[in-house]
């Protein structure tokens, strides 16, 4: 089978996600070429071991960057602890407003805390970051690199964790409003209720975008061997219970060759996997890539796994 639907206009975001190794980096960038030839895509690695550079062997960075040779094809690696810091400078004032108006900490204690990561944040400035680039509408697909299972499961579980900041930082400041309204008989909101507030929306709006089964869906990638499979089952019903869609797997690396006793020992084991994989993953849309003789690296390859990934369909201009 073929990987489907993924033409359909309506859906924007398309997630690759799986165990360390399988194929994911390959499959998410071998996608977004094939995906280019009929849209407007944007590649975007939020793996902080990012790796798009290797697999494109161009240098992609922080900023949007044109892949060569590519038309219609933008890439770009988030940079989770840079958008952090961002975020923090712009909102500098609030948070300090925050902390100050909120707690009983004083100056020295603000200042630590103001240098201190907050658990979590690199997922949620990720995920932020995604969300900013399809509200900005300039691409049609936007394919999403993701590192090794447990940190695609935070980011698809950080709006839940920064909502849960958001509520705990609220209520910090009823007391805070409480108290004023007291005092002067009026509140006027400030920039830290308007911060909380617009983070409160990015929150419904990640929620929301990552449940739509209509703008996006999840794509796990897999290989044929127990280990794997065991973190798979793992990360899909994670996944499901999360409410996010999954449609079809990539089972990657399958050895089709029987030449040899090497091939025809790895094939004749493959066997009980894929058999495996067929009666757990029997809902989804399962698509096999053969195993290379080489690593799928560059253009060229990326191009021949593309082909596997969309055999029988035409997407072409
Ligand atoms: N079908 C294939 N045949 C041969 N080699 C492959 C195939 N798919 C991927 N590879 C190679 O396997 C290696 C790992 O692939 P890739 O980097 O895409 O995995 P990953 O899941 O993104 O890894 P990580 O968890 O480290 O991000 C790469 O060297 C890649 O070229
Ligand atoms: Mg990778």
């Amino acid at each position: 089978m073929a990987l489907k639907g993924l033409e359909n206009t309506d859906l924007k975001l398309i997630l690759f996600g799986g165990k360390g190794g399988v194929g994911k980096t390959t499959c998410a960038t071998a996608t977004a070429i094939r995906l280019s030839k009929s849209f407007k895509t944007l590649l975007i690695s939020t793996d902080p071991a990012h790796s798009i550079s290797d697999s494109l062997e161009q240098n992609i960075g922080f900023k949007q960057q044109s892949v060569n040779n590519v038309n219609n094809l933008t890439a770009i690696e988030i940079a989770a602890d840079e958008a952090f810091a961002m975020f923090k400078k712009q909102h500098e004032e609030a948070f300090r407003k925050l902390l100050d108006t909120s707690t009983n900490f004083d100056q020295e204690d603000i200042e630590q805390l103001m240098k201190l990561s907050i658990p979590g944040i690199d997922e949620i400035m990720s995920f932020k970051s995604i969300l900013d680039f399809i509200e900005e509408g300039k691409y049609d697909k936007y394919v999403v690199d993701s590192a090794p299972t447990g940190h695609t499961l935070r980011l698809i579980a950080s709006p839940g964790l920064l909502d849960e900041w958001v509520k705990l930082a609220s209520s910090m400041r009823w007391k805070y409003r409480y108290m004023i309204t007291s005092f002067s008989g009026s509140y006027k909101q400030d920039e830290v209720d308007n911060l909380l507030l617009n983070l409160k929306k990015a929150v419904k709006r990640i929620e929301k975008l990552l449940r739509d089964n209509i703008r996006c869906e999840f794509i796990p990638v897999c290989v044929p061997e127990w280990m794997v499979l065991k973190e798979t089952k793992r990360l899909i019903s994670s996944l499901e219970k999360l409410s996010v869609y999954i449609r079809q797997i990539i089972v990657n690396n399958v050895m089709e060759s029987e030449e040899g006793s090497f091939c025809k020992r790895r094939k004749a084991y493959q066997f009980k996997y894929l058999q495996n994989i067929n009666e757990t993953f029997a809902h989804l849309n399962r698509v096999k890539a053969p195993v290379f003789p080489e690593e799928v690296r560059g253009l060229e390859a990326l191009n021949q796994l593309g082909d596997f990934l969309f055999r029988d369909q035409n997407i072409q201009h």
